[in-house]
């Protein structure tokens, strides 16, 4: 079942248009990490998935029910960070969950369940105003666990913490879908930090969904071989004739790009095949960071050979 779901959803501002046609979805119990730019349209998409702002075109469904139906009602179900959180800084952990709980109406008490989930138990007597930036966040998570929704849409959680603390939210994020049943919906720009807790990507560039997939299928299919050899220089026209796309790098080892785990093998046909004997390959798959820039760059590109066209 999908949670989330946009069809080719557009919206504009005064005729400047953030998003284009933008589809994705976001599965059941996945952690969906959305990614792109400073000024793509992160933001905009949440207020859209969340009913504060209202699509130029196209729909968006939310468990499985149009939006325009089941909102505002089903974001009881739906626990989300939007903002750095307002946290009230004499409060100790426990009195703002407990007030909390009662403006959002939750009958059953969840302070402890939900403490315990982003593991901030032993401090829940602390006041807030002496917690680390990170624990604030933690706080802020718990609160939006209050009442066990559904789905959690957090824009940007690690914006601003420090080392430790994105760890911190990094495990309790990529660990909540098993441990409590919520999918998470996470926005980001910083591709290394999110490779290390979704499960599912989308990218957005100038408005428009560039890719969606889960992790292990976008990370997995293109590398770089490294070879050590001796004639390097002889290994690079050999290999260039036959297509593949190389250079050597400042320690003379030879750099295939592009290239899958397969194709690792016609390299190493190819240089014994003429006598190259190397003494060590190594083939590493390209971070999610190396796939979007390589994606971004295809992309300008395109949009630059369309302007010259029309030039
Ligand atoms: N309420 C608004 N009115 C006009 N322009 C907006 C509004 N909200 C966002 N924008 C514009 O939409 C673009 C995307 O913004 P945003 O969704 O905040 O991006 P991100 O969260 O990815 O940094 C930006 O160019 C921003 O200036
Ligand atoms: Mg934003």
């Amino acid at each position: 079942m999908s949670i989330i779901e946009f069809n080719k959803v557009t919206k504009s501002f005064n005729h400047h248009k953030v998003l284009n046609e933008a589809s994705f979805t976001v599965p059941q119990g996945s952690v969906f990490g959305f990614l792109g730019n400073n000024g793509e349209g992160k933001s905009t998409t949440v207020r859209l998935m969340l009913g504060l702002l209202k699509p130029s075109g196209g729909e968006i469904r939310l468990f499985n029910r149009s939006a325009s139906t089941v909102l505002p009602r089903c974001l009881n179900n739906i626990g989300c960070i939007v903002d750095a959180p307002a946290l009230y800084q004499h409060l100790t952990a426990s009195e703002y969950l407990s007030l909390s709980q009662r403006i959002k109406n939750i009958p059953k008490n969840d302070i402890d369940r939900v403490l315990n989930i982003v593991e901030m138990l032993p401090s829940k007597n602390g006041v807030i105003a002496q917690f680390s930036l990170g624990m604030k966040q933690r706080l802020a998570i718990a609160n939006a666990l209050l009442g066990a929704p559904d789905l959690l849409v957090l824009d940007e959680p690690t914006n601003g913490l420090d080392p430790q603390g994105m760890l911190d939210i990094r495990e309790l994020l990529r660990r909540l879908p098993e441990k409590t049943g919520c999918t998470v919906f996470v926005s980001s720009h910083l591709l290394n930090e999110v490779e290390r807790m979704v499960s599912h990507v989308a990218i957005i560039n100038r408005g428009e969904i560039v890719l969606q997939d889960t992790l292990r299928n976008l990370v997995k299919a293109e590398g770089k071989l490294t070879v050590s050899c001796l004639e390097t220089s002889n290994a690079l026209a050999l290999l260039s004739a036959a297509n593949f796309q190389c250079s050597s790098n400042v320690s003379g080892e030879l750099i295939v790009s592009d290239i899958t785990q397969t194709q690792c093998t016609q390299v190493h046909h190819i240089l014994s095949k003429h006598h190259i004997d190397f003494w060590q390959s190594n083939f590493d798959q390209l971070s999610l960071e190396e796939t979007f820039m390589k994606i971004c760059s295809k992309q300008e590109n395109v949009s630059s050979l369309i302007k010259k066209r029309v030039a």
